[in-house]
């Protein structure tokens, strides 16, 4: 358990960890590229851990080096990088007498079965009570529309799951979700296919795979519908994948967090370099703006195929929004802290179109809404989403429901909450931020007692 006091003034520049996402594929796409992939920043969390020992059980080599200059010649000695000795796309050997276990992390599983669909073996993957609650249909329909057997041990599609790899075909498949995990599915499994693969979604998800696929050799291209939202992603069979160097960019979902504290608390300025601002995920720095944030964005770079940028934020009085459509994608991890926000804003913001977030690690429009209730705030709830009404921010015990982001999201509340706020456990928050309450008090111009 953690207790979080209301604090007079936040201060301070933090570096948030990698990308969660990116170091996922980092890993998955340096398995099955030829040669040695090198990655800089990745994310050393229980979900990025999981995809590594999953890895690791197929045969694949991963290490960690320190002060690997040669690849990155400003690294500082003592930092560690890591490197996967990829062996081809159907380079991967049976986990034997071992099934495959995903723990938490849905990247994992979604992303691993499309990977799995090609291999010449069966594979049985499990996870975690909260990942086995979570839809395995998403991907079973359309990998086996491309004719790779995918069988749940249950009725109802859930985890455990059985994937017999083979030889998958090239499909036209039109998403109902917009889902960076599903397409990047398909899109590995693609890889396979001797037909091209056309993936459409009703709106852009995070676009992480395909960067990477490209940058890695494949032959893939992006089209927008004209009059709609939705895009088509469509690979075409290519050449086997060449390695990469790779520099994982700061997580914008955990630099969330902090974008949100250091708006909300007052007297505050909180600085957050190197943070990914992908347009694909830079949904919360426009719902900040339209909320009247006060936030400078700087020196906006390259790194690699990603977007980097240091942000700055100050106290603000922020105002509701409207969060809604196509933006959703963009910024779907980052709704419970964007709640949290509307819950310290003048009026009422409403976010609709998130139906999405009642199959995360928990089901997040409950969370928030049972949560931000409690501390006193209105909530209309909606299938899809709720109406938030700014209001005063009441102490209370959280209980984040094993999920990393309902824990940092309801910790940031508590920073301006009349009581202290108690995260029940808080241990989740190795899910994706093992660093955050020690980043967070770093921000603390007095020491909380
Ligand atoms: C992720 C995609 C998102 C996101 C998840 C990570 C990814 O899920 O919520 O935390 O790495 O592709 P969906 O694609 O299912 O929305």
């Amino acid at each position: 358990m953690i207790t979080i006091k209301n604090v007079s003034s936040l201060r301070g520049t933090l570096q948030v960890p990698g990308d969660k996402s990116i170091s996922h594929r980092s890993i998955m796409l340096g398995a099955i590229a030829e040669g040695d992939t090198y990655v800089r920043g990745f994310l050393k969390s229980a979900d990025c851990l999981a995809t590594i020992d999953c890895f690791r059980r197929m045969g694949i080599v991963i290490e960690s080096q320190k002060g690997n200059q040669a690849h990155f010649p400003d690294l500082k000695p003592d930092e560690t990088t890591l490197v996967i000795h990829g062996k081809g796309l159907r380079g991967l050997s049976a986990p034997e007498g071992i099934e495959l276990y995903a723990a938490n992390s849905g990247t994992t599983v979604r992303l691993l079965s499309g990977i799995l669909a090609g291999q010449n073996f069966s594979s049985h993957i499990s996870g975690d009570a909260s990942l086995s609650r979570r839809p395995m249909r998403r991907i079973i329909d359309p990998l086996s529309r491309m004719g790779i057997l995918c069988v749940s041990d249950n009725e109802d599609d859930r985890l455990p799951m059985t994937i017999m790899g083979g030889q998958p075909k090239g499909i036209r498949y039109d998403s109902p979700i917009s889902s960076a995990q599903v397409k990047s599915c398909v899109l590995l499994a693609a890889l396979y296919a001797e037909e091209p693969t056309f993936y459409t979604e009703p709106a852009l998800s995070r676009n992480h795979t395909e960067l990477m696929l490209r940058a890695c050799g494949a032959n893939l291209k992006t089209r927008k519908k004209s009059g709609s939202d939705a895009v088509t992603t469509i690979l075409y069979p290519g050449p086997s994948l060449s390695s990469l160097t790779i520099t994982v960019p700061g997580d914008i979902s955990s630099a969330a967090y902090f974008l949100a504290a250091g708006l909300i608390t007052e007297d505050s300025e909180v600085t957050l370099n190197g943070v990914g601002i992908n347009e694909t995920r830079d949904g919360i720095l426009r719902v900040i703006r339209a909320m009247g944030g006060d936030m400078t964005i700087q020196n906006i770079r390259m790194e690699g195929q990603e977007t980097v940028a240091d942000i700055t934020v100050r106290s603000s009085d922020l105002r509701g929004t409207k969060i809604r459509g196509s933006v959703i994608p963009t910024l779907i991890d980052e709704l419970p802290v964007i709640a949290v926000m509307a819950a310290c804003a003048e009026g009422v913001t409403v976010i609709r179109d998130a139906g999405e977030l009642r199959v995360k690690e928990s089901d997040r429009l409950a969370a928030i809404t049972d949560n931000l209730r409690k501390m006193g705030i209105r909530v209309d709830s909606f299938e899809d989403g709720m109406a938030i009404y700014g209001g005063e921010l009441r102490g209370t015990d959280i209980d984040p429901l094993g999920d990393h982001r309902l824990a940092m999201a309801f910790s940031i509340a508590g920073l301006v909450s009349d009581k202290p706020v108690r995260i029940l456990d808080e241990r989740c928050v190795n899910i994706s931020y093992p660093a955050f309450y020690d980043d967070l008090a770093s921000l603390f111009t007095k020491k909380q007692k």
